[in-house]
């Protein structure tokens, strides 16, 4: 049975106090907390497991190695996909740069891509360099104006582009809506388009099943899940990513090397060059066992009984102006206070404890589209309950009354 007190006390930083309050902790888009099991994971690999991954024969270093690999089984069935489909990165980031780069020599002056204005830098900035480099057109999703899609008007300018490749986020991280991604990802199949899905923001509340979603690519961070910073992946359907080029070469992801020629591994061997994260990635395995370990359903139940609380609380707010859809979403809120700066109301909500990020989330061309430089974020995961949801709404009301 999923109980809110027991989940809670399965993460130690929620007992905190901040400036002399309980922590009010509403800024899981940013990153999630991490229970105590993936905390003591990542230290027992220090304390008695750590040793090289695919090297030694030691020991040591096949039981790292085993537990690394079994990592990888893990996360793959979280996703429903193949073990060999699953690379390791340092997040998101690093994954989407990993297939844009990779693709360098499939694209050229002909193609294109299509990305939306709802992106995070991290979903934009690598295509555009890939555009650069390669000469292909860039193009740009028609959203409506309040940053909703609207499936047809989009489907038919999918038609018309016929992209090469369209990347696309499957949540919002400034405004938590879902995208429809079944319309989109069927038009495209038609072009043989390579499709890209940002799931940093999705994985952890909306678990996608990636065979039946049927994109290309899914991207990944182990923070935004439970798990440690510093710690990703990326998920490819294996005809597609072992097509990629090695974004980083050297050790580990060769199959032999010669003074004047090297030959390659098979992904996802050829994409993990060095000494990977190790302790991460065993941190990211128990993460997923504890995800795992939850009712699903009650979990996003709470979810969204959450976000419809806040949503209501706000709305009967005067002055406050909510940027989310409130029709599908994981669980964030994205608003502002008349015009005051979104930094001065963070500023005063941690004075009561409150943790909420302010001010582009990385989506300076959402912010532009919506027409502000900014906005408050509040964002819920399943640890959160509704004396968190209280707590926000009355610091909020105490911090607009000494703005007025
Ligand atoms: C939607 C989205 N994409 C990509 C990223 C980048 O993730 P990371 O910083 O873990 O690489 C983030 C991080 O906030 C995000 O929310």
């Amino acid at each position: 049975m999923f109980t809110v007190e027991k989940i809670r006390a399965d993460f130690p930083i929620l007992t905190q106090q901040i400036n002399n309050q309980p922590l009010v902790y509403l800024d899981s888009a940013a990153t999630s907390q991490k229970p105590q099991s993936v905390i003591t994971a990542t230290e027992r690999f220090y304390t008695q497991q750590n040793a090289n991954v695919h090297r030694g024969r030691h020991t040591l270093s096949e039981q790292a190695t085993s537990a690394y690999e079994a990592a990888r089984d893990k996360i793959a069935r979280y996703f429903n996909v193949q073990s060999r489909e699953i690379v390791w990165t340092k997040g998101a980031t690093e994954s989407i740069n990993l297939v844009a780069n990779g693709l360098s020599q499939q694209l050229d002056k002909n193609s294109s891509i299509v990305i939306s204005p709802l992106e995070h830098h991290a979903n934009i900035v690598p295509w555009q360099q890939l555009a650069m480099k390669t000469g292909a057109s860039l193009h740009v999703l028609p959203i409506q104006s309040n940053a909703t899609i609207n499936i047809n008007a989009c489907v038919k300018f999918l038609k018309s582009v016929k992209p090469t490749v369209f990347a696309i986020t499957h949540a919002s991280n400034a405004l938590g809506n879902i995208t429809n991604l079944g319309p989109l990802l069927r038009t495209v199949d038609e072009f043989n388009t390579i499709t890209l899905i940002d799931g940093a923001q999705s994985a952890m509340h909306l678990q996608p099943n990636l065979q039946s979603l049927d994109c290309d690519f899914y991207v990944f961070s182990a923070h935004k899940m439970l798990g440690p910073t510093g710690i990703g992946g990326l998920y490819g359907k294996y005809e597609r990513l072992n097509s990629l080029l090695p974004n980083q070469t050297g050790g580990e992801m060769i199959e032999s090397v010669s003074l004047t020629h090297s030959t390659f591994r098979d992904a996802p061997g050829k994409f993990e060059a060095g000494t990977p994260n190790i302790a991460g990635v065993l941190g990211f395995a128990a993460a997923i066992d504890y995800l795992n370990s939850l009712d699903k359903v009650a979990v996003h139940a709470h979810e969204q009984m959450l976000f419809s609380y806040a949503m209501s609380k706000l709305n009967n707010i005067d002055g406050i102006k909510i940027y989310s859809d409130i029709d599908s979403n994981i669980g964030t809120i994205c608003f502002n206070y008349k015009d005051e700066h979104p930094f001065d109301i963070a500023t005063l909500l941690d004075g009561y404890g409150v943790a909420v990020r302010s001010g582009h989330h990385c989506t300076q061309p959402l912010m532009t589209h919506l027409g502000i430089n900014g906005s408050v974020r509040a964002s819920f995961a399943f640890y959160n309950t509704v004396q968190d949801i209280d707590a926000f709404i009355k610091a909020l009301q105490e911090s607009i009354a000494l703005l007025d």
